[in-house]
């Protein structure tokens, strides 16, 4: 059996100049395809929107994220299984954050995910101490969306930029292994990639993190109407699979499908 990627081999990448790859992934076909391409698989809250159909995390629960988390585990051979804590799993007491992502890591997580700053950093400090690895989140949080006031590129004010940069100091040394940084300018994660020791995953960062993130349905081109800047498109699936049902719904009904190769006889 192949060994998973630990936060060690993340961080050793970090010190080796190696980039991070890393993708999303929710189900276990999904799962079984991005391994090889991935240092880093993360069960994001971002399903709320990609597979529940949602326009943010809030409603996503913590069984929601363990029965993902066992899904994407079956399949994963190589990469790092980091899932995300969602909203309410962690905000309400230190009690109820670690009892969270205790959960998740006995569904299959090697690590968990949050989001914040100091705010969040004993938490980040008791959860390390207690043995379940934790990567921050930083920039635009899209658990706070309705404090932030809407998906916008976070850190472009002076003092938002030493906050933001303060932050990630804070959560490096409360134990955190890694910290994505989200929708933020380039200018701003080079710096923080620069004063951190350990590795900063960029969605939306530019160029200089250590690591990059997409949601794989993004990068997939799954939705058409979802075309952020910060993604690229690789592929653009909808099409392939809308041409392919049309196919399918032709041949259902002229009677081409199913052909004598597909029957039993
Ligand atoms: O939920 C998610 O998918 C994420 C990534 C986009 C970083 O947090």
């Amino acid at each position: 059996m192949m060994k998973r990627l630990s936060i060690l081999d993340l961080q050793r990448k970090k010190q080796e100049k190696e980039k991070i790859v890393a993708l999303t992934a929710y189900d276990a076909t999904f799962a079984a395809l991005v391994d090889e391409a991935s240092d880093i698989v993360l069960v994001g809250d971002s399903l709320g929107m990609v597979i529940q159909g949602k326009e943010n995390t809030l409603s996503v629960s913590l069984e929601d994220m363990m029965y993902h988390t066992r899904a994407v585990d079956q399949k994963l051979k190589k990469a790092h299984l980091v899932t995300d804590m969602p909203f309410l799993s962690y905000q309400v007491s230190m009690e109820k954050a670690i009892e969270s992502a205790g959960r998740l890591l006995q569904a299959g997580a090697q690590s968990v995910k949050l989001e914040g700053g100091e705010e969040v950093c004993d938490l980040v400090h008791r959860l390390t101490r207690l043995g379940m690895p934790v990567m921050g989140h930083l920039g635009l949080t899209p658990q706070s969306i309705h404090q932030l006031g809407g998906y916008r590129v976070q850190g472009k004010e002076e003092r938002k930029k030493d906050e933001l940069l303060k932050d990630a100091k804070r959560l490096e040394e409360a134990g955190a292994y890694a910290v994505v940084l989200e929708s933020i300018p380039e200018d701003l994660a080079n710096d923080i990639t620069k004063n951190l020791r350990i590795p900063t995953i960029g969605i939306g960062a530019g160029r200089d993190c250590d690591g990059q993130i997409l949601v794989i349905y993004d990068l997939l081109g799954m939705d058409v109407s979802f075309h952020p800047k910060f993604v690229k498109r690789y592929a653009h699936l909808s099409q392939t699979i809308e041409e392919a049902l049309k196919n399918y719904a032709q041949e259902v009904k002229s009677g081409l499908f199913p052909d004598d190769s597909h029957v039993f006889h």
